[in-house]
């Protein structure tokens, strides 16, 4: 699909770097000139240009987002692909639990045969949004705070639990990009004092959901990382770090002990 000079020439003036790609994906989106105006009249308002679409590019997956739901981030496709390496060949059971668009899940559920995909997360848009995305791949989603909603059943159970939990310190927020500031949930972003607040508590009950030999994956920053693995620890799990420094992506891990 062809850029429209108009619609680039806006969206330069609006201060997209991407101008020519961004006309493309809207040109794409839009069905009438009147939704292609509005589009761009959003875009060049700051909303990110996934709300604008209603879609992100996730590790090779068109995932649906809609206005106010966290956008999954490049970075965060290290984190999927460390939990997919961890899935067993056949029948995983995954729960990808704080997942917003549902984004991390889906792309599990597509990297093995016959996985069994929970998700959850406590804001009703995301969870409108991952219903979306993760029932195309056969999941459930649930709706709570971290693993309330979720059936007693899958009680040790989880072979991969995948939580990107919210982990910016809360002091860090007005330094996001407003992108993310004025788009994005607070409660997707803000991680408490030191960022680990909801972490913290993911790990001290993962143990619990976990399958023996089973892990539970989150991303932090590199600096939380050390604080973030005693939290693992202090929940009875075996932990370890991974980075990818290209990304800028750093993932704990930690495995309920076989
Ligand atoms: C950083 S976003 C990550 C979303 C998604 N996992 C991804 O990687 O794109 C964090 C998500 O955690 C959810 N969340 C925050 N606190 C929560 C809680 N106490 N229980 C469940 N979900 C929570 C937010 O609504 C948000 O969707």
């Amino acid at each position: 699909m062809s850029a429209d000079p108009a619609v680039v020439a806006a969206l330069r003036v609006a201060g997209c770097v991407f101008a020519e790609d961004e006309a493309r994906l809207i040109a794409a989106a839009a069905r009438t000139p009147e939704q292609t105006a509005a589009m761009v009249a959003r875009r060049s308002a700051g909303e990110p240009l996934e709300h604008v679409v209603g879609f992100a590019e996730f590790a090779g997956l068109r995932i649906g987002v809609g206005p106010g739901v966290f956008v999954p981030r490049r970075r965060t496709e290290f984190l999927a692909r460390q939990a997919a390496a961890l899935l067993p060949a056949r029948g995983a059971v995954v729960l990808d639990l704080c997942c917003g668009s549902g984004a991390v899940g889906a792309f599990l559920a597509a990297s093995a045969e016959g996985v069994e995909l929970h998700a959850a997360d406590v804001d009703p848009a995301a969870v409108a949004c991952a219903r979306g995305n993760v029932a195309a791949a056969g999941g459930k989603v649930h709706q709570g705070d971290l693993f309330a909603p979720l059936p007693a059943a899958l009680r040790g159970r989880v072979d991969v639990l995948a939580a990107n939990v919210p982990y910016v310190p809360s002091g860090a927020i007005g330094l996001l990009p407003a992108e993310a500031r004025d788009h994005e949930a607070r409660v997707a972003l803000d991680g408490g004092a030191d960022g680990l607040d909801v972490l913290r508590r993911v790990a001290a009950e993962a143990r619990g959901w976990l399958a023996a030999g089973g892990s539970l994956l989150s991303e932090t920053s590199q600096e939380q990382a050390p604080l973030a693995l005693a939290a693992l620890r202090a929940g009875g799990l075996a932990a370890r770090e991974v980075t990818d420094e290209e990304m800028g992506a750093t993932v704990v891990i930690g495995t309920r002990p076989a």
